[in-house]
């Protein structure tokens, strides 16, 4: 159950030394970088902020092409510094993410040789580097998002990705999962997406998890809602009938990336200042963490995790109208604190129920 104690005075809550993570009976994660690309979440935010949560997922420093920069040979300093902060602080970790048609390790694939056999060349790096990943930690990682974002927006597979191109069709999905069971039959297994909110794309990560025969043959857990939403998207109610979809399917559902654009997927490169965004971005907060709590007490999701602990380190300062683009900055407001550090509106909306 949650925190008694929580009411509406809601900051009178926090003077007295609560945590984020008090609030829910459920984790509540957020995504870091342990030293990877130039950004070391702990050192900059320091034990106090990151007890704020109590579940840790890799912004980067487990993808494929990160992790295994290239074939055998493997980034371990990141990952393994990120457990072990986590191991000593009494955290959970979500793993992300095995196979991604971003971010992958393009040597996995090849453009010579037949079709089966690009196949068979592509099959076995990802066995055997799912295989490695997993394995190393077993002990430390409770869940893996095993594939990430295989459905394409204008519907049905993401055929372009390097996976589907080098399989030919949508198997290498099945074969992850087996793998990943394979390494370790006790870790709970994700599908991860995003706009999973939008009713085609919703109906078709459906459509893959029976066509595939996910749950039944291929050890699928649950279904990773990624959350990249905006100040007036999703309704409400299009959540609410996501969590249901999944979790009348007996899966289980987490919301694994949250974070809230304030241009609302707009192109402009203007940047607006916070104080333009702070009352719509509580609101939206407000709501949100009404809607996901009552769904924690439901038992319909098992974990919320934000992209992120601050706003001085959000990937949207370069997410412009759904396009990432590295060379442009435009700021945003995504997180509950801000860029220095300190708890925004929004965090108290979270907390005020
Ligand atoms: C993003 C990271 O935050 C960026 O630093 C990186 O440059 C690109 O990837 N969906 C996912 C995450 O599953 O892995 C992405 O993370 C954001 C979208």
């Amino acid at each position: 159950m949650f925190f008694a104690g929580c009411s509406a005075d809601s900051g009178t809550e926090n003077d007295q030394g609560l945590k984020l993570k008090d609030v829910y009976s459920i984790p509540i994660g957020a995504a870091v970088a342990a030293g990877e690309y130039g950004w070391d979440s702990f050192d900059t935010y320091g034990d106090a902020l990151m007890g704020e949560f109590d579940s840790l997922v890799a912004e980067n420093c487990m993808k494929a092409g990160v992790i295994q920069y290239s074939e055998g040979n493997f980034s371990w300093t990141a990952p393994d510094r990120l457990v072990g902060y986590a191991a000593e602080h009494g955290m959970q970790v979500r793993g992300h993410a095995l196979v991604w048609h971003t971010q992958a390790a393009g040597w996995m694939f090849t453009d010579t040789g037949t079709a089966a056999e690009k196949k068979e060349f592509s099959r076995s790096r990802m066995q055997t580097h799912i295989t490695t990943v997993v394995n190393r930690y077993e002990d430390d990682i409770y869940c893996w998002d095993v594939v990430n974002e295989a459905i394409s927006d204008s519907g049905g597979y993401r055929t372009d990705s390097p996976w589907y191109l080098a399989y030919g069709d949508a198997s290498y999905i099945q074969n992850a999962f087996d793998y990943a069971y394979a390494a370790d039959p006790d870790c709970k297994l994700y599908y991860n997406d995003y706009n999973v909110c939008v009713p085609s794309k919703r109906s078709d990560i459906v459509s893959m998890i029976e066509d595939l025969d996910l749950i039944g043959s291929h050890h699928l857990t649950g279904i990773g809602i990624q959350a990249h939403w905006n100040l007036n998207w999703p309704s409400i109610a299009e959540i609410q009938t996501t969590i249901d979809t999944f979790h009348d399917m007996g899966l289980e559902v987490q919301i694994t990336e949250l974070d809230i654009d304030c241009y609302n997927g707009s192109t402009s490169l203007t940047v607006n200042p916070y104080s333009n965004y702070e009352e719509a971005l509580a609101t939206r907060y407000g709501e949100i963490f009404d809607c996901l709590r009552q769904n924690a007490e439901e038992g319909k999701i098992t974990a919320i995790t934000l992209w992120g602990v601050a706003d001085d380190h959000t990937w949207l300062d370069h997410m412009i109208g759904g396009e990432y683009i590295s060379s442009v900055t435009r700021k945003n407001y995504p997180l509950l604190f801000d860029a220095d550090h300190n708890k925004k509106q929004a965090y108290f909306e979270v907390w005020d129920f």
